[in-house]
This record gives C-alpha cells, structure tokens and sequence, in this order.
C-alpha cells in the first residue's frame, strides 16, 4: 500500500514526481503530497487529502520550483486520511522531509521516546517518527550526512519501510531505504530516480536497481545510486534487472480505464505464458528449479495466497490432486499462522501472488522457509519480493496490472498452474506423455475462448441490468464452478460495493436459498461438464422462487438457456477444468458492467490497494 516515488537530477521533479504519483496511484488513494528543494535552499511542497489530482491541481497554485523532490500517494494505516497525516512529513526544523511506505511496528514506544526528547509530532501516522529519528541522527552520530542518519534511523525501527527521504543541509542528495517493502530504483542522463514500482520510472529506463532488504542508496542529480548495506558497507554491485515490458504497456491506451484494457490483454497474456511450454519431455517448467527425482518424490502441497490468488490456488488444487494425485492444502495466507503445518522433507509450498509483495503471503512463505520447507512461487511482477525469496518462480509475464481488480493476473495464474500440475503428473508417473500433450493441446483453446468471450461483452452488459437497484446477489457453482463462482463475486463486491455470496450450489438449500425472492439476482457457472445435471436443478429451484438467473452455460445448451434470464456463453472446451478461464471473463466483464452502472471507478474501488503490504 502506498506508493513513494522520488528523483534529483537536472529537470524540474514536479513533473515527473506528479505523474509518477497519478502511475501509482492504483497502491492508495486518500491522500498524497509532495516536498521539493527549492532553489533558496527551503523545502516547499503541498500536501491534502483525496486523490493525486486534487494534489496536482494545489501544485499549479503553488508553483513547485526544484530538482529534487520527493512525493507519496496514501492507503490509510495509522491516523484517518487528512491534510495533517499526508505525507511527506517533516521533522522539527522543517529542513528533512520523508515519505514512508510500510507499517512501524514499534512506533508507539519510539513515538513516546521522541516526544520525552522534546520532539513536536504533528501526526497520528507511524511514519512521522522516522523523520524526527534522522533528524536525530543527522544532529548527532551521522554528522550531517543524510545517508548515514537514515541508516542509523532505520536500524531503530521494528516492520516494514520504502523510504524517501531529501533534506537542505544535502541539496540533491535523495536517500531510500527498503525492508519489506518494494522500491525501485533507475537513472538516466537527466538524474535518478525511486518508486515503490516499475510502472513509474520504467519511462526512463528499463534498466532497474533492486535495493536487497535492509538497503539503502544515495541518488545524487548526475544520476549516482550508491547502494550500502544495513551494515553501512558499500554494496558495489547492487541487485538489477532489465525488463521486457514498456512504458505504453503501462499506459491505458485508448480503453476507458485500466481494468477494460487488463480484461482484453488476457488472450495475448496467455498466449505468451503457453509459448514453448511443450518439449519432447513433456511441460518445460525450468523455473521449478527442482531435479526430476525431487519432483517425483513430493508428497504434500501446500498453496498460500490471499483474494484472487487464492482462488487460484482452490483451482490449482483440483488440477494437482486430479492429475498428479498429490494431496494439496490451500490456505488463506493470513490465517496461515493459526494453522498447523504438517510437513515432510517431500513437502512443496507454493505462493501465488501477483504482486509478490502481499504481506501475508510473505509472511506465510517466510515460515515455510523456515520449517525447511522448499518455496516455488507463481508471481506476475519481475523481481518482486516473493519471487526473491522464494526457490523457484514462474513469472505469468502478464504485464503490468494496474486495476486493483486482478483480471489478467487471475487468467495467467490459472495457465501456470495447469502447467505445474500436468508438469508434477508427468514427472511422478500419474500422466503419460500423450496424455500431457493432449492436455497441453486443450489448454492452447484457453487465449481464443477468452478472446471469443471478450466478443460477447454484450451479453455482459444486458446481464448488469439484472443487477440494478439490488442490494445482494447469490453466486452458484459445483467443483472448479464454485471457484470461478467465488471469484465472480468478489469482483462484483470489490468493483460495484454491492453484497454477492458464492455458494456451492448443492449447499444453497441448507440456508441461503431463503435469500431468493422476486428478481434476486443468481449467477450460475454451469457449463457442460460433470456438475451440469444438478446445476440444472439448483437453477430450477431458485426459478421457482423467483430468482432472476444469469448463467455462465456452454455454447447451445439449450436446456440451461429455457431456465435463465440471461445467459453468458462461453465456448465448449476439450478439457472441462479449462472452462474455469473464459467464465472468468464473462464474470469479469459482468461486475465492470455493474460497477460502471452504479457509477463506481471500477480502476480504484473505495478503501482498497493493489498491493496489500501490511498484515
Ligand atoms: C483481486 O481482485 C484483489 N484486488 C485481491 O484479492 C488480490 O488478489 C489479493 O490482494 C492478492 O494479491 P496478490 O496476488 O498480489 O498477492
């Protein structure tokens, strides 16, 4: 959550930093704010509550004068969203200023500590105590040097930081800092620059430092990364990558928002995951990192991941213990700590994350890891921390996904999942070769159903109508069904704010048919597989009471389109489990309909972020 973006160089850093800011917006959006040294040696900025743009047009009035600068777009954690707990923040002279993405564990006694010094905390955030830390460093061990204040500062904190932080004692010097918490760092013939992301600084250069955890960079304006360790030794080759993806990808591009392009991507997104993937050996999964005798032994699964990932993960879970015949736990990766663990030398964890920089999800792998137990991940986002720490990684190469709704991440993740499963089946003996051919085979239809789904978008948007001036919805589905149920639901609560449960749709009658009632609006995920039949029941049922039916049912099943109100079809795919993908895209496509006729910004729902960085 929150997202910092930071630069010192020879060009004006309001520009950049405000468009940087509106880039990351999607990581929180109830208060921004900016600071900048300006050329008579003060700090000016404008900070306020709301979205970037009201910040972008106070930066007009204030007319910001400087080439260095730091800003910050919030998700609210300690204090409400105000002017006051904006950042960046400020120590007590008003000469350093900071902004801060993470949580301080330990800031209520360090808040007590600063206060007794004498220090004047004009916040409610935990972050304001760190920049009253370095101003104490700065007057104190580190001599005027921003850099090592900064450490010493840090090496007080307990939790999670992305630091930026500039000062007028050291005009141009930008200091970041990072443990658990994402930033990035690039530079160009202009100066250097740091954000929380890629997407915001990828326009300057495609070639991206990487602080390790712990680190911490001076960026200086002729474009100088100085990278040290927590330790204040210099770190002579920091951590780079250099991505594939550009600036356009990161853009709209003509669509009306981030969540219509995301949804239309997804067929090349596939496509691009599936290339190369068959070899003469059956799935190529290199980045499993694991010889064919360790694959073979694995003997327990556990997947962890949170939201949209986690729903997966549920269908992963079907594919593995289907295929592989290998027993799965999937586990909601905050909860994860209240569970017990049951594993063997044999055991896998798989993570599934598109950001890899959800907390909880971290957090879960990090205890696996710690019980000796070997971590692959599925992440979307090139160098993230799940990816990092874990001992294999498939990237989904889905693109940057910039809706707070996971759309295109959801689809991919579901391709590599379907890829590790067939790959674990055929390595352990369960499927022969020919078989996992003729998976593969039927898992190549996924990016053209998808794409002839997106060509139905009509049907979407006739089904919305079901929707208007209703308060709750039931989502209905048996087996991977109930998953794509599931996860239709939650994109219509998080985009649309309207209540909608999924429900096994076997267990309905005991409890929440009583919900039904005259227009009660019910999605069924029916298509033409094993669960059919008794779906066709449930349907009838919820007809006799009065529901109206939107189903997601297979292309000329006739029988399911005499039950419903609406139908959403999708094409008939060799492989049942694979419906699960172009149903997604109808459900998509469905909840966007019904967001945007509520008049909702389907791009930033309220009170949500797209990287959930704390626990
Ligand atoms: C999905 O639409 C959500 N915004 C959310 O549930 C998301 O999937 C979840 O926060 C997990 O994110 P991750 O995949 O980046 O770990």
């Amino acid at each position: 959550m929150c997202g910092i973006v930071g630069y010192t160089g020879t060009n004006q850093a309001s520009p950049f930093l405000l468009e940087g800011l509106q880039t990351l917006e999607y990581r929180g959006y109830d208060s921004a704010g900016v600071d900048i040294l300006s050329p008579d040696g003060g700090l000016h900025g404008v900070k306020c509550a709301g979205r970037v743009a009201t910040l972008v047009e106070r930066c007009a009035q204030a007319n910001l004068v400087g080439t260095c600068g730091i800003a910050h777009t919030r998700w609210a954690t300690h204090g409400a969203p105000s002017d006051r707990n904006a950042h960046p923040h400020r120590d007590c002279s008003g000469t350093i200023s900071l902004v801060h993405n993470g949580i301080i564990e330990n800031f209520r006694e360090l808040r007590e500590e600063l206060l007794a010094n004498g220090h004047e905390l004009v916040s409610d955030t935990d972050s304001e105590i760190i920049v009253h830390l370095v101003e104490e460093s700065m007057q104190g061990p580190a001599k005027g040097d921003l850099l090592e204040a900064v450490r010493i500062a840090t090496t007080r904190l307990q939790g999670s930081w992305a630091l930026g932080v500039i000062c007028t004692e050291q005009p141009g010097v930008l200091v970041c800092a990072r443990k658990n918490s994402p930033l990035v760092i690039t530079s160009d013939e202009t100066g250097a620059y740091c954000a929380s992301d890629i997407t915001a600084i990828i326009g300057k250069s495609r070639h991206i430092t990487q602080l390790e955890d712990g680190q911490l960079a001076r960026l200086t304006p002729d474009g100088g990364i100085y990278v040290i360790g927590a330790d204040g030794r210099h770190v002579p080759n920091p951590q780079t990558i250099d991505v594939s993806w550009s600036a356009s990808e990161a853009k709209r591009g003509g669509y009306p928002d981030f969540m219509s392009k995301e949804v239309a991507e997804q067929p090349d997104a596939m496509t691009r995951l599936l290339a190369n993937r068959l070899g003469d050996d059956g799935i190529v999964l290199d980045e499993l990192n694991m010889t064919d005798e360790e694959v073979a032994a694995i003997d327990r699964i556990y997947i962890i991941a949170c939201g949209t990932s986690w729903h997966v993960g549920l269908v992963a879970k079907e594919a593995i213990e289907r295929w592989a015949k290998i027993p799965v736990s999937v586990e909601i990766a905050s909860e994860f700590s209240y569970s017990s663990v049951l594993i063997t030398e044999h055991t896998l964890c798989v993570v599934i994350t598109q950001s890899g920089e959800t907390a909880d999800t971290l957090a879960a792998a990090r205890r696996m890891k710690a019980m000796g137990c070997r971590v692959f991940s599925i992440c979307n986002v090139i160098g993230c921390t799940a990816a990092r720490e874990s001992d294999g990684t498939i990237y989904v190469q889905a693109g940057p996904e910039i809706c707070v709704a996971s759309t295109k991440a959801y689809t991919s993740q579901m391709v590599a999942s379907f890829l590790f499963a067939l790959y674990l089946a055929h390595k352990n003996g369960n499927m022969g070769l020919d078989e996992v051919k003729e998976k593969y085979d039927a898992l190549l239809e996924a990016p053209e159903a998808a794409r002839t789904v997106l060509e139905r978008s009509w049907q979407d948007r006739n089904a919305a109508r079901a929707f208007q001036g209703r308060v709750s919805s039931l989502y209905l589905g048996r087996g991977v069904n109930a998953t794509s149920a599931r996860e239709g639901a939650l994109k219509i609560k998080e985009l649309s704010y309207l209540h909608a449960e999924a429900y096994p749709a076997g267990e309905m009658k005991h409890g929440s048919i009583s919900m039904v009632e005259d227009g009660y609006p019910i999605v069924a995920v029916v298509p033409d597989d094993d669960t059919r039949a008794k779906m066709l029941s449930n349907i009838q049922e919820v007809k006799a009471r009065g529901a109206c039916v939107i189903s997601v049912a297979t292309d000329d099943d006739e029988d399911i389109a005499a039950q419903s109100d609406y139908v959403l079809w999708i094409p008939r795919m060799t492989e049942p489990m694979f419906n699960a993908i172009p149903a997604a895209v109808h459900l998509q496509l469905l909840a966007r309909f019904v967001a945007v006729d509520r008049g909702r910004d389907v791009d930033k729902p309220r009170n949500l972020a797209k990287s959930v960085t704390v626990e």
